[in-house]
């Protein structure tokens, strides 16, 4: 199968519901649906939702019953990036190739926005329709634990924390598993939930979720380094400006290559505890988060 192909499906997919479920722009206060809509249409990756949507498929289900899920978590993740652009977190100017919301429409806004939206991703999600096994409740608990201060918050909070400090591996690890593992953990449970998949398989999706988000982070530390910041859409150097801890720093370039690619592997072998018929998407997936260039 043609991943790209595969992906661009998706991501129509995903924008249309995100277009059709999200207030329109002229929807009074205008402000702010439009600074929601500025930064959600921006021009991510979706890779959150894709991975929502294939865990679906390996699950035995059909990607269209992940939509739902889909554009929560992508709803999740961008409120996140719209805050941890802020000046008091990570102070970027440039996010997906526009500038950042609070450069746009002021940090007040900004603050909304991002509000809003994590307040939205649990609207849309109410909406997900139950199956045998897992309830609209079970749906909501898991996008409110990965979403909450044990994980995705949790996460930012020791980065912020780690800032200017020689963190060891372990503690870096704590704050990747937060910041970004969580949440690609959840976007593949949702998906595999919507399939009505078996527990063992959704711990598999766990399994899988953890290694995949693991790399994902230590290839996004390692871009920040090696890339172009026309590439990126987001500007580079930021990380050895604010004396983040990140892999590279840790490990130096190839070593925190290694790392990527010992997670990734790991992540593969997780694959294998999930049913073989439908596992191709998120197979070719791990292989091109791991090659990606941007
Ligand atoms: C950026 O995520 C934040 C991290 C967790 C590293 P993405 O690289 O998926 O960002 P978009 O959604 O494509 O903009
Ligand atoms: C952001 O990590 C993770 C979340 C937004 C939860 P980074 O700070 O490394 O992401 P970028 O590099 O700004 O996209
Ligand atoms: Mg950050
Ligand atoms: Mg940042
Ligand atoms: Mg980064």
């Amino acid at each position: 199968m043609d991943l790209n192909e595969y992906m661009a499906t998706c991501i129509a997919q995903v924008e249309r519901e995100l277009n059709r479920l999200l207030p329109a722009e002229d929807v009074i206060p205008t402000t702010i649906h439009k600074a929601m809509r500025y930064s959600i249409f921006a021009g991510g990756k979706r890779l959150r939702p894709i991975l929502c949507m294939a865990a679906a498929r390996a699950c035995g289900g059909q990607e269209e019953n992940a939509l739902i899920p889909a554009c929560a978590v992508e709803a999740m993740h961008t409120y996140s990036l719209i805050h941890d652009d802020l000046p008091g977190m990570d102070n970027d100017d440039l996010r997906r190739g526009k500038p950042t919301n609070h450069k746009v429409f002021g940090e007040g806004i900004a603050i909304l926005a991002g509000d809003a939206l994590l307040t939205e991703a649990f609207a849309i999600l109410a909406l997900v329709r139950p199956v045998p096994l897992y309830s609209v409740r079970d749906f909501i608990a898991e996008l409110a634990a990965a979403g909450g201060s044990r994980q995705l918050i949790g996460g930012q909070t020791l980065d912020l924390e780690g800032e200017h400090k020689q963190l060891n591996k372990n503690e870096l690890q704590a704050i990747h598993l937060g910041k970004t593992a969580a949440l690609f953990t959840t976007s593949l449970r949702l998906g595999g939930m919507t399939a009505n998949a078996a527990p063992e398989h959704l711990d598999a999706l766990t399994r899988f979720g953890t290694h995949l988000g693991l790399a994902f982070q230590v290839v996004d530390d390692i871009l920040d380094i090696t890339a172009t910041t026309q590439e990126l859409g987001k500007t580079v150097g930021k990380d050895i400006a604010a004396e983040k801890s990140t892999y590279p720093h840790l490990l130096g370039l190839d070593g925190a290559r290694e790392e990527a690619n010992r997670l990734t592997q790991a992540a593969r072998e997780a694959l294998n505890d999930l049913p073989a018929d439908h596992v191709e998407p998120l197979s070719l997936l791990t292989s091109f988060l791991l090659d990606r260039t941007h």
